[in-house]
């Protein structure tokens, strides 16, 4: 009876070994998987928490602005990375298991998305009792492509730190979106 137990077992580790690599795959109920999901889900609430208060649909709240900056920036660039272990793609989960073959180009996208969220929650921590024209999309960029100082016409955009709060929450949420349609998969 043992050794009948034993032999399935190296039959089925075999298959496993010659089909996918079983150690890389989620397992349902994985908590790493739950906990991913619940931080991705607190990221959304905090981006529209944020989308709200810039177009007028929600009571701009510099606390709650603060709040939701400092959300986004602690989900994102290292801690998202660290979300993603092998052992944890795949099905059943909504990682797409090619994560793990494209784990320069995934972490790169999540530095990235740290970079930005870092900078909106600096902004945020000096957030004024109202919405400021600075802050709005639009400003602080040298949209004529020139420049009176001299200084070079793409300099502003490539630094987070001088964009306006709205323009960085607009370039976090095309952030979400390239992962998600790279990396995120319909779950099971
Ligand atoms: C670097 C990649 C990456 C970035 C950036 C990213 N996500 Fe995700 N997101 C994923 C992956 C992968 C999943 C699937 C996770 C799983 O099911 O295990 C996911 C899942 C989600 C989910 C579904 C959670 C659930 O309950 O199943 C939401 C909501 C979400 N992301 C929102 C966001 C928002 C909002 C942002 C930006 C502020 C964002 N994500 C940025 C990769 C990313």
């Amino acid at each position: 009876m043992r050794s009948g137990v034993g032999h399935a077992a190296a039959v089925l580790a075999l298959a496993g070994l010659l089909t996918a690599t079983p150690s890389q795959t989620a397992v349902a109920g994985d908590p790493v998987v739950a906990a991913r999901r619940a931080s991705m889900k607190e990221m959304a609430a905090a981006a529209k928490a944020i989308a709200e208060m810039f177009d007028g649909k929600r009571a701009y709240d510099p606390a709650a602005f603060k709040a939701a900056a400092n959300a986004l920036s602690a989900r994102t660039g290292p801690a998202l990375i660290a979300e993603f272990p092998v052992g944890t793609l795949g099905a059943p989960s909504g990682a797409k298991p090619e994560i793990d073959q494209a784990r320069p180009e995934f972490e790169a996208l999540a530095s990235h998305i740290g970079r930005l969220a870092e900078a909106l929650a600096a902004k945020a921590e000096e957030a004024p009792a109202a919405i400021g024209d600075d802050m709005r999309m639009g400003t602080g960029l040298p949209m004529d492509g020139g420049s009176l100082l001299g200084k070079r016409p793409n300099a502003a955009a490539a630094d987070p730190a001088r964009m306006p709060a709205e323009h960085l929450l607009h370039l976090i949420l095309q952030d979400c979106a390239s992962c998600h349609s790279k990396f995120r998969q319909r779950q099971q």
